[in-house]
């Protein structure tokens, strides 16, 4: 029961004057107390003014060796600056954190006497805890800031402003951009989801990377539930929610004296694994996506038949012929054979298909099962249930598979933290090799947490994306031959990745496109990714666009690897006589050999360096000259390496265009016509053929 304090005031001591001032008469006395008084209140509106109205608006609070931290009472900012004060790298709204009616003045750092270390803590909101890291030889200074929340109702949100700064990083999205700073996306975890379903979220390839022109990078700690959305053009957030365990935000801020700089400090933070290196064969054969709409194998086999003799026919070379899951699901007649293939071995089921042999074919799979499938019956009767994803629901605790849908039918997920799920599965994998000889596998549907779609608690192991980590995983043990279709966290195994389908038009969402998600994998260190098909293939239908297709072309030969959905055939016209080959099958040729004798090297040239130091291979044109801000938004030109620009036409219609060439120490030669310009110039209005892309090479005289 509460209980009122006693409360006993003792009556106030009379002051004695008396002693000091026994000579003075009442005259003097109160003069001086009218002096005390008057300086008793100067002094107090004094100290109101000083806090109220007089204080600096802002005020440092850290200082590095070239950079510091400021706090901006008046707008509630942490401004990143040189210490001059003439160049800003960053602006973190902090806002949200504090109380939003009352100006924090910010001033105190209760970390004194350590001048590498701020912290303060805001009024029963959160402490903030912001220190300064400078490693000798870096050109970059970084600030680790910590934001705890001091009691579980808090959520934190720091805002980064976009305007007068170019980002980059993050996570692919739909209609990729570059920049990213058009982007518009409602707060949401930042994980990868399967775009098909979410079109309006994140998707792969997903670093907590951000990269802004000022010279500026943002780190987000690893192991804490992040919420990202971006208010196009204004700013982007980071946020976490409020949780029990009071879960803090952490992130490192590094700044440095250009974008170049700060973004090669930062790889070597972001992935610390050593890099390995993918199957570089990939990179050799054009990937030909086998689009048969069949149901039976025999029909199937008849068609691939028909599709190889067609690539001989038309002297379009070797090349891997794509099949996608169902085909391969047909063509291993995996339906048929049993779960368990050591018991019951499969051979008497899926025979040797020798033709098939004879091709270089990759194949697809998924770690999802049709609960139509023999195999899922199987396993249900066999009592492996904990062979996919399930819920500990059953009578007697037995566990329940988890039903999602995957390619619109009711399936289940294999569970990749049970080993003997992943062992069976890679089984499945060798008995195909050794039936279909094939080269090599597509793993799709990393993407996609069956759990969280359906506001069930995950096990730790598989909350956010996780499953997408574990999968890698499981790829890297298909030998080298594996091809994922997402990637967080793994840019540096040995992996090829597979970029989402795209629509055949135009726009963003298509070609122009292509160009920005380059980038975005390659600055993420995904270097090694197999583009969309030429023409895109988000439409079943085939591309009609012959213009499209020649453009897409052009873009696409200069990428790792060119891959084809419509054949060039489709274009062939019946009044085309027999002595002139088309047009679209000639270029189709002539890029396939371009690629081949120009890109490859290239690319295997510069993939050293990407493996000693993590430096892209395809590089914005900002990387040539990082203080130019007209190269921060240029996004339908890149560099391979440092020596090759390449320049493609990505508007309808347009037969030119204009070229920024980059770095004024630099001249370029024009590879089609052997022109050469200086290099910090704005080539206007350049004429540019329908079969042709512009390719510069550094030029030295
Ligand atoms: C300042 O704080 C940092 C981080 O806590 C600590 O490592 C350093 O020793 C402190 N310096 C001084 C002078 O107290
Ligand atoms: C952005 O740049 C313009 C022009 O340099 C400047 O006037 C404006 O104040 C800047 N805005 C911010 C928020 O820094
Ligand atoms: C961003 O999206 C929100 C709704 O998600 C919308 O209200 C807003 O107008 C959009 N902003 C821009 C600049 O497109
Ligand atoms: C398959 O690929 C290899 C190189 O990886 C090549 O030598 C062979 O000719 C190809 N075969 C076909 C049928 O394309
Ligand atoms: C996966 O399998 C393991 C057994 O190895 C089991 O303990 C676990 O609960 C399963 N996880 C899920 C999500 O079903
Ligand atoms: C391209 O396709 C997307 C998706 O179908 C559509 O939203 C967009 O309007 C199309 N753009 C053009 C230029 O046709
Ligand atoms: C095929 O394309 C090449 C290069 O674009 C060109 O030189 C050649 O004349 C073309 N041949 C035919 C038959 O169109």
């Amino acid at each position: 029961m509460p209980h009122a304090r006693n409360r006993n005031p003792s009556p106030i001591p009379e002051v004695t004057w008396d002693t000091g001032l026994k000579e003075m008469n009442e005259t003097w006395k109160g003069a001086i107390a009218c002096l005390g008084v008057a300086i008793f209140f100067v002094m107090t509106i004094g100290i109101i003014y000083w806090q109220v109205v007089d204080q600096p608006n802002k005020n440092w609070i850290l200082k590095g060796s070239f950079s510091g931290l400021i706090w901006e009472r008046r707008t509630q900012t942490l401004v990143f600056q040189t210490l001059t004060e003439d160049k800003t790298f960053a602006e973190i709204d902090v806002g949200n954190v504090g109380n939003p009616d009352g100006e924090v003045p910010f001033v105190r750092n209760l970390c004194w006497l350590n001048k590498t270390e701020f912290c303060y803590t805001w009024d029963s909101v959160a402490e903030v805890r912001i220190s300064l890291e400078t490693e000798e030889a870096s050109e970059t200074e970084c600030y680790s800031v910590t934001w705890s929340p001091i009691h579980c109702h808090v959520d934190l949100k720091d805002c980064f402003s976009m305007v007068n700064v170019s980002w980059y990083g993050g996570a692919g999205v739909n209609t990729p951009s570059w920049p990213i700073n058009d982007a518009n996306i409602s707060m949401q975890p930042f994980t990868v989801s399967d775009l098909r379903d979410n079109p309006s979220g994140f998707g792969s390839v997903l670093e907590r990377y951000f990269l802004g022109s000022s010279g500026v990078s943002v780190l987000v700690a690893p192991n804490i539930p992040l919420h990202v959305g971006m208010e196009s053009r204004q700013q982007f957030c980071l946020q976490t929610l409020p949780s029990m365990e009071r879960m803090p935000m952490q992130y490192t801020v590094c700044v440095g004296h250009n974008i170049k700089a700060v973004h090669q400090e930062s790889m070597q933070q972001l992935s610390t694994a050593t890099r390995e290196l993918p199957n570089m064969d990939v990179l050799r054969l054009p990937f030909w996506k086998l689009s048969a709409n069949v149901d039976s194998r025999a029909k199937l086999e008849r068609e691939l038949r028909t599709f190889s003799n067609r690539l001989k026919r038309h002297h379009l070379g070797e090349g891997v012929i794509s099949l996608d899951e169902h085909s391969t699901a047909l063509l291993s007649n995996m339906d048929h054979s049993y779960l368990n293939s050591k018991r019951r071995t499969s051979k008497r089921h899926t025979r040797d298909i020798p033709f098939v042999k004879l091709l270089n074919i990759s194949i697809t799979l998924s770690p999802y099962l049709s609960i139509d499938s023999q195999q899922f019956q199987t396993s249900m009767q066999e009592g492996i249930e904990d062979y996919w994803l399930s819920l500990p629901l059953g009578p007697q605790g037995r566990p329940v598979p988890l039903l999602t849908q995957w390619k619109g039918k009711y399936s289940v997920k294999l569970n990749i933290t049970n080993p003997e799920a992943t062992n069976w599965f890679l089984d499945k994998v060798d008995i195909l090799r050794s039936h279909l000889g094939m080269e090599y596998v597509i793993l799709e549907g990393g993407e996609g947490n069956p759990f969280e779609e359906q506001s069930l608690h995950p096990p730790l192991a598989l909350v956010g994306d996780e499953y997408i980590g574990l999968l890698a995983d499981l790829a890297e043990r298909i030998e080298d031959n594996a091809i994922v279709t997402s990637g967080t966290r793994s840019s540096h195994k040995p992996l090829f990745i597979r970029m989402s389908g795209v629509e055949s038009n135009w726009s963003y969402s298509g070609l122009k496109g292509i160009i920005p998600s380059l980038l975005h994998h390659s600055l993420l260190g995904y270097n090694f990714f197999i583009p969309d098909a030429v023409g895109g293939s988000l439409s079943i239908e085939p591309v009609t666009d012959e213009e499209l297709f020649v453009r897409w072309l052009g873009i696409a030969a200069f990428l790792p690897v060119i891959s084809f959905q419509t054949p060039p055939w489709v274009f062939e016209k019946e009044w085309v006589s027999a002595t002139r080959t088309s047009f679209v099958l000639n270029i189709t040729r002539f890029y396939i050999a371009k690629h081949h004798d120009f890109v490859v090297p290239l690319i295997l040239k510069y993939t050293e360096e990407w493996q000693k130091n993590g430096t892209p291979i395809y590089r914005p044109l900002w990387w040539l000259s990082p203080d130019n801000p007209i190269t921060f938004t240029i996004d339908d030109e890149f560099l391979i390496g440092d020596e090759v620009l390449v320049a493609p036409v990505t508007e309808k219609g347009a037969l030119q265009r204009d070229i920024y060439l980059p770095e004024s120490d630099f001249q370029w030669q024009d590879t089609n016509n052997a022109q050469v310009f200086d290099g910090g110039t704005f080539l206007e209005s350049y004429p540019v053929g329908l079969g042709d892309v512009p390719v510069f090479i550094r030029w030295r005289s």
